[in-house]
């Protein structure tokens, strides 16, 4: 982990109130899939955001954000050729084990851009398949890189793209219908994750999951970020995560 001086290439709308962002950094980046960068998004009184890596190449990274609220907004303001800090990569990712050949990608929300990131690890040696939920059509993005997955399935709350489904919904049916993943990896809002588990431990499925939760430090010092975890203990979200064993932590 380090602090990256990183200038602007891009950053343009990809969605409704969607953005891809990507910087040069003065070195090559070693990143695993579904860690985040902490970005200085100016001024001293804000906070660094947490943003996922969604593309690592080489010294080019790439993060795509929903504009919430101040920060985002910075974030969204600067021009190409600024120059800002990025900490990075932390945080744990997921991992895919050898043996786990069939790999089910669930996401929702902003939860889809970690997930990009394991699509583009893992795509040459795992067959995998993407269930992946949008509020609409206006907030499909990265449909050209879900779609180099074995198979992809996207879905809409209202049914304005894909059928009228959540990604819980849409990957259930998947395995109503003889899908059989050796592993899930999911990202998306806290009762999305929630819906999930249900589901794969009525299967019996191994579920890891990224969970989102405000930061501070982003590096496990401040404790801003803590989760409960089944066992009783506190987990450091940044540090400790952001993936875990959907067992391990009360979603
Ligand atoms: C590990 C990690 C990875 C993330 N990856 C992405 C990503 O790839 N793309 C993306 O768009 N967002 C991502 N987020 C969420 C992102 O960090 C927040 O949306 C952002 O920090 C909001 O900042 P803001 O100043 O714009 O909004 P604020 O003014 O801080 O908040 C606006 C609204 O967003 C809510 N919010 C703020 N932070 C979070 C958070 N961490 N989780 C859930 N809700 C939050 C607030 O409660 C409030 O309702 C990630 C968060 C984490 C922890
Ligand atoms: S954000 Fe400080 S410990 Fe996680």
């Amino acid at each position: 982990m380090k602090d990256y001086v990183a200038t602007i290439l891009q950053n343009e709308k990809i969605a409704e109130n969607v953005y891809a962002i990507t910087f040069e950094t003065e070195e090559p980046v070693p990143v695993r899939a579904g860690q985040f960068g902490d970005i200085a998004v100016g001024g001293t009184h804000l906070l660094r955001r947490p943003i996922a890596i969604c593309k690592a190449e080489e010294n080019r990274i790439t993060f795509c954000y929903q504009v919430k609220g101040e920060g985002t907004q910075k974030l969204q303001a600067m021009r190409v050729g600024e120059k800002t800090n990025v900490l990075m990569p932390l945080g744990n990712g997921f991992y895919v084990e050898d043996g786990e050949k069939k790999v089910a990608l669930v996401g929702g929300g902003v939860g889809v851009f970690p997930l990009i990131s394991v699509l583009r690890a893992y795509k040459a040696t795992k067959e995998i398949s993407a269930y992946i939920g949008y509020r609409n059509k206006a907030a499909v993005c990265g449909v050209e890189e879900f779609a180099k997955a074995t198979n992809f399935v996207a879905v809409t709350d209202d049914g304005s793209y894909g059928e009228k489904k959540n990604a819980v919904q849409a990957f259930e049916a998947a395995l109503q219908a003889g899908y059989r993943p050796d592993v899930v990896l999911a990202c998306g809002p806290t009762p999305m994750l929630r819906a999930l588990k249900t589901v794969t431990d009525r299967e019996g499925l191994n579920c890891f999951v990224s969970l989102e939760e405000r930061m501070g430090c982003g590096i496990g010092a401040c404790l801003v970020c803590v989760c409960d975890k089944t066992n009783g203990k506190k987990a450091r979200v940044c540090k400790d995560g952001p993936v875990f064993n959907a067992n391990e932590v009360q979603l």
